[in-house]
């Protein structure tokens, strides 16, 4: 029950070391390194199949490395302190709220804090009239920004993204990013993937390049769009990669 825990130490920085993921037919992920400290929005760009997902999946624990390690500061409790949101979000069959609710309990927030937080996220993220109404009627931009909410209604330090938008309008991926902003603003860490590269040059602090299973660039977001160092990565702003 993380409400009871007082100041717990951060589960950041995030250290990802020397990560492979490999299934029968071929090794999907190889050799990836690199860390998220506190703070700041990261993009993770690359082509189809680079291993963008598979790589945000191992992170949040929901696959296991065939090698390496991914290695928090400190042990977080459940999934309560790092949560991700799916391209295609999941509505549980219940209302705004109910999923908001059962997110906030399988996180392992006290039943008495539940209320409060979910009616908090709701309205913070303009859900607020839409509370009662059964998520899997909401549009499908509705529904990404209820998923956005319920993942971190519970305060996770860090949110990873998989494609938050794009499924959406332009004007439902501007509310998106303004969410994303906020939630920056307040210190959530932030990690994302998109192939909207216009998003990507608005939202990213840092990027981390992969191709084909590996992670061939990491920089500074302004370094990366005036001329990144890797050919591959030269090639895929410039719409000519490769798979
Ligand atoms: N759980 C899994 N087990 C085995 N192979 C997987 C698994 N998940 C993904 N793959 C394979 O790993 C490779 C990388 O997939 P991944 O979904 O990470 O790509 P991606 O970079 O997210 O691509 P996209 O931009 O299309 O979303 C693909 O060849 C995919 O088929
Ligand atoms: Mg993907």
């Amino acid at each position: 029950m993380h409400d009871t825990i007082p100041n717990p130490a951060s589960i950041l920085p995030l250290r990802v070391e020397r990560l492979c993921f490999a299934d029968a037919q071929a090794r999907l992920l190889e050799d990836v390194s690199f860390a998220i400290p506190r703070g700041g929005l990261t993009i993770v760009l690359g082509a189809n199949g680079a291993g963008k997902s598979l790589l945000m999946r191992l992170c949040q624990g929901l696959l296991a490395p065939t090698s390496g390690a991914v290695a928090w500061n400190a042990q977080p409790e459940g999934f309560s302190r790092h949560a991700m949101v799916f391209q295609k979000p999941v509505m549980l069959r219940r209302s705004a709220r109910g999923n908001v609710l059962h997110a906030l309990a399988a996180s392992g927030v006290a039943r008495a804090g539940r209320a409060g937080r979910a009616d908090a996220a709701l309205q913070r993220f303009g859900l607020a009239d839409l509370s009662e109404r059964p998520a899997r009627l909401l549009s499908g931009g509705e529904q990404q920004r209820l998923a956005i909410a319920r993942a971190v209604a519970a305060g996770p330090e860090i949110l990873f993204l998989d494609e938050p938008t794009s499924h959406l309008d332009p004007g439902a991926t501007l509310q998106v990013e303004q969410m994303l902003g906020g939630l920056k603003r307040d210190g959530v860490t932030l990690v994302m993937t998109t192939h909207d590269m216009g998003q990507a040059r608005r939202l990213a602090d840092r990027v981390l390049f992969m191709h084909k299973g590996r992670l061939i660039e990491d920089a500074a977001a302004h370094t990366f769009f005036e001329g990144p160092a890797a050919a591959e990565a030269r090639a895929f702003l410039a719409g000519d990669l490769l798979w």
